[in-house]
């Protein structure tokens, strides 16, 4: 494995997770973005969120996002929220393999009350909030190489087809 594979997807899919066992799979290093970014400040995202801003998260996010995907076989999981980036989307395009975990709203929307602490993004979001973000992200999402269908789909079985579709 040469380029390395870039994990996008609404967050809460499960890019950290499976991007873990993927590398583990692949044999090969596994870099987490978010875990960086909290790593660079010392803080968890929602507070770099309060503290210093989206506009310095979304900052940090993109010069990472960057970098990192030119880096050769690594498994890289990135928030939900950085394809929004197209300085981002173009990067990981040209220089990544991008995988898109793709899970319907109807079942995503039963993990809300277990990510509303940690994503600042969902905060003060009525459902219909919420839905309008999702089908605009899915929307962005559209730009990848391989598409997973992931409703139902256990992290074991979900590895395996990402390792058969990269054969
Ligand atoms: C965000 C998603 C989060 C994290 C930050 C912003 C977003 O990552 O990067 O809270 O805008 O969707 P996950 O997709 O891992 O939850």
């Amino acid at each position: 494995m040469k380029k390395s594979i870039v994990l996008i997807g609404f967050m809460g899919v499960g890019k950290t997770t499976l991007g873990k066992e993927l590398a583990r799979k692949l044999q090969c290093g596994f870099l987490d973005i978010d875990a960086e970014i909290e790593a660079k400040y010392g803080m968890e995202a929602v507070d770099i969120f309060n503290v210093y801003g989206e506009k310095e998260f979304r900052k940090t996010e993109r010069e990472m996002i960057v970098d990192a995907c030119q880096l050769e076989g690594k498994v890289i999981s990135v928030g939900g929220g950085a394809f929004m980036q197209e300085e981002i989307r173009k990067a990981c395009m040209e220089h990544a393999i991008v995988i898109f975990l793709d899970m319907s709203f109807g079942y995503w929307k039963e993990r809300i009350s277990l990510l509303l602490p940690t994503r600042p993004v969902l905060q003060g979001k009525s459902l219909e909030e919420i839905k309008s973000l999702f089908d605009e992200r899915q929307a962005i999402y559209n730009e990848h190489h391989i598409r997973l269908p992931i409703d139902n789909l256990d992290v074991d079985a979900a590895v395996q087809t990402i390792h058969d579709k990269l054969k």
